[in-house]
């Protein structure tokens, strides 16, 4: 079985994250987060992945490059204009060899450990035409919204409904099958929306749409609070962590990645995740929840919880930062206090003794 995976947007909603990187590459607990998608297509058996490319082409291809390092293959379907989710879709087709079996696609920014395997049978059992994995969340404005029968048979589709049609908690949980019959329901080459095209006029013309309800573990990354939370779901092993380093040896809910100091009065917490070359000062208390990049350096009694840091940070003694997200190459000041919910995008410099 082929995946696409659908990268091309601009991930407004995560900015400033997204200012210089595209959202499939924001690291996730020290990985960049495309991995965690990688991972869950392999683990089902895809070897061979087409990135539905857009926004930023270059930048990615050099980043991800062939797909030899994951031992995959990758293929870039790039647009010139964003075509929707459908058009994207219609324009991996070329590379995905639709003809023969059902094609995984995925948006670029689900985090799951979704059972594919059992979707799949599901989806050949059903005959359907289109799959679409759902997801339990208790306010569905943000996503697309369904009705389906008692055995799943999909009824409805709207996306991002307003309040009053929120009766059905189950969402499009942005993962889909797609039999080779489903790309000839797309136009070609011009714009088309999956989630208010294509899908509502399936149903419109009787198409077999089946719903996969699961409750797997299920985060769209793509805004602030949810990245962040992603994050905490991870440290917290409500969702699997792809390694990094190494498990310390006084605590196996914290990993260490290579060369790190640690000063002998420093104080570590489970469910931290620590990169390479890291330097921790004296007395500094990383409290729980925590994910550093490469290269931090923590100053000494610096007191860090609840927060994702990224690589080549320095964080000035005396420092509290807690529930913030800071980008890469980002200065802290000495005794600057970071307060739940702020993120410092990238190259930020917080002055001394400052409060944010
Ligand atoms: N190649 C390409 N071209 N990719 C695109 C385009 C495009 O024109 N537009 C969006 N994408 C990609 C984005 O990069 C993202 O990975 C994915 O398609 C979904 O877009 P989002 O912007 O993240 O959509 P959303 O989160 O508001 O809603 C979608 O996801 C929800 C689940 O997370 C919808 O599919 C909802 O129905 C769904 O519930
Ligand atoms: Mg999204």
């Amino acid at each position: 079985m082929k995946a696409i995976i659908l990268v091309g947007g601009e991930g407004t909603r995560l900015r400033p994250l997204t200012l210089h990187r595209l959202k499939t590459m924001v690291p996730m607990a020290g990985r960049p987060f495309m991995e965690y998608q990688l991972h869950l297509l392999k683990t089902h058996g895809v070897r061979e992945v087409v990135l539905s490319i857009c926004h930023m082409p270059g930048l990615i291809r050099r980043a991800f490059g062939t797909g030899s390092r994951y031992g995959m293959k990758f293929h870039y379907a790039a647009e010139t204009t964003p075509l929707g989710t459908a058009g994207a879709i219609k324009n991996a087709e070329k590379f995905a060899d639709v003809s023969r079996e059902p094609v995984v696609v995925l948006n670029g920014d689900v985090l799951t450990d979704i059972n594919l395997t059992q979707m799949l049978a599901q989806h050949r059992r059903r005959r359907a035409r289109v799959s679409i994995a759902l997801t339990l969340v208790s306010d569905p404005s943000a996503y697309g919204l369904v009705k389906q029968d008692a055995q799943h048979r999909i009824l409805s589709f709207v996306e991002k409904p307003s309040s009053d049609e929120g009766q059905s908690p189950w969402v499009n949980a942005g993962v889909y099958l797609f039999d080779p019959g489903a790309f000839a329901h797309i136009p070609a080459g011009k714009p088309y929306s999956a989630e208010r095209g294509l899908f509502p006029d399936l149903l419109a013309k009787g198409e077999r749409v089946w719903g996969f309800t699961n409750r797997d573990y299920w985060m769209d990354i793509g805004t602030i609070d949810r990245y962040w939370q992603a994050h905490m779901d991870i440290l917290e092993e409500r969702m699997f962590l792809l390694p990094t380093g190494k498990v310390w040896k006084r605590n196996r809910r914290i990993r260490l990645g290579q060369t790190c100091t640690l000063h002998t009065s420093a104080h570590l917490s489970p469910g931290t995740v620590i990169g390479d070359r890291c330097r921790i000062e004296r007395e500094a208390r990383l409290g729980e929840l925590l994910v550093l990049g490469n290269r931090v350096r923590v100053g000494a009694q610096a007191v860090l919880e609840r927060s994702v840091i990224w690589d080549d940070v320095t964080i000035g003694e005396g420092a509290r930062l807690n529930g913030c997200v800071v980008a890469s190459g980002s200065t802290i000041g000495r005794f600057a206090h970071i307060r739940p919910g702020t993120v410092l995008g990238e190259k930020s410099v917080v002055p001394d003794y400052s409060r944010i």
